[in-house]
C-alpha cells in the first residue's frame, strides 16, 4: 500500500505551525491521534479494532447530534482512512450523517430492528456488530459517545486515529477518558488549518502498548 500524505508542507490552502503558534495545544489528558500514512506492512493485523474520533482537548465530540465544527480537511482524511473498511456507529451518529458514506460498510447499532440497506447493516447490540461477516481486516469504531464507551469498556481497541480540534466549543457528547499509560503515540502530524476549516487541527495515531 502506498503512503498517503494529503497535507504536505507547501499545500497552498493550508496554514502551518509558524502561523498557528498562538494556537499551540495545551497538554491534554488524552494525547491523540491520527497518522498520515499508517500503512506499514508490519502494522497490519487481522481483524484489528480501531477507533476514529475528532475531539477537542476537553474531549468534546458533538453537540445537538452534530459536529460542533466544520473541518473539510478532516472529513477528507476520515474518508481516506475508512475507505473500503467497515465502520460501527450508533444510530444517532448514523442519522447525523449528511450523506451516505460511499465505499464503506456501515454497521449501525440500534435496539430497533430495521430493514437492511445496501452497505448498511443494522444490528441490535454492539456485540452483534462484531459478528457481522466482513472481508476487511480492520473494524473501525466511529462513535458516538455511547458506542465509544461500550467498545473501550468491553473490547481491546488496538489503535486510535485522533484528530485534535483546537476549539473551545461547548458540547453535549464526549470521548471517554482513557489510561494514557496503556498507549503510545506512533504518529503526529503538524497542526494545520486548511481553506474552509473553522478550526486548526492535528492528526495523530496512538497504538496500544504490547504487554
Ligand atoms: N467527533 C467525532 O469524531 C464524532 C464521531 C461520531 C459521532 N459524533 C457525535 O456524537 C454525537 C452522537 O453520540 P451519542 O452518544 O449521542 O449517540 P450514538 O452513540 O451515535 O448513538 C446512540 C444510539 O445507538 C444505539 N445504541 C448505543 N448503545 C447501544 C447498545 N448497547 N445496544 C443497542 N443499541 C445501542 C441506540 O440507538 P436506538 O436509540 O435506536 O436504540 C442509541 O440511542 C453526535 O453529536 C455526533 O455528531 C462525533
Amino acid at each position: 500500500m502506498h503512503e498517503v500524505h494529503p497535507f504536505k508542507q507547501g499545500q497552498k490552502d493550508c496554514i502551518y505551525p509558524h502561523t498557528l503558534a498562538a494556537m499551540r495545544p495545551k497538554v491534554c489528558g488524552l494525547a491523540l491521534l491520527y497518522q498520515d500514512a499508517y500503512s506499514g506492512p508490519r502494522n497490519r493485523r487481522k481483524h484489528m479494532l480501531s477507533i476514529i474520533v475528532a475531539m477537542t482537548d476537553s474531549r468534546v465530540i458533538g453537540s445537538k447530534n452534530a459536529l460542533p465544527w466544520r473541518i473539510p480537511s478532516d472529513l477528507k482524511r476520515f474518508r481516506q482512512y475508512t475507505m473500503g473498511k467497515s465502520l460501527v456507529m450508533g444510530r444517532r451518529t448514523y442519522e447525523s450523517l449528511p450523506h451516505p458514506l460511499v465505499g464503506r460498510h456501515i454497521i449501525v447499532v440500534s435496539k430497533t430492528a430495521r430493514a437492511q440497506l445496501a452497505d448498511v447493516t443494522f444490528v441490535q447490540s454492539p456485540e452483534d456488530a462484531l459478528r457481522v461477516p466482513r472481508r476487511d481486516t480492520e473494524l473501525i469504531i466511529a462513535g458516538g459517545e455511547t458506542i465509544y464507551r461500550w467498545f473501550l469498556a468491553h473490547q481491546s481497541i488496538e489503535r486510535l486515529y485522533v484528530t485534535r480540534v483546537f476549539a473551545e466549543t461547548q458540547g453535549d457528547t464526549y470521548f471517554p477518558t482513557i489510561t494514557m499509560e496503556e498507549w503510545h503515540r506512533e504518529h503526529r502530524a503538524q497542526i494545520m488549518q486548511c481553506a474552509g476549516d473553522t478550526h486548526p487541527a492535528q492528526f495523530e495515531v496512538w497504538q496500544r502498548n504490547v504487554l
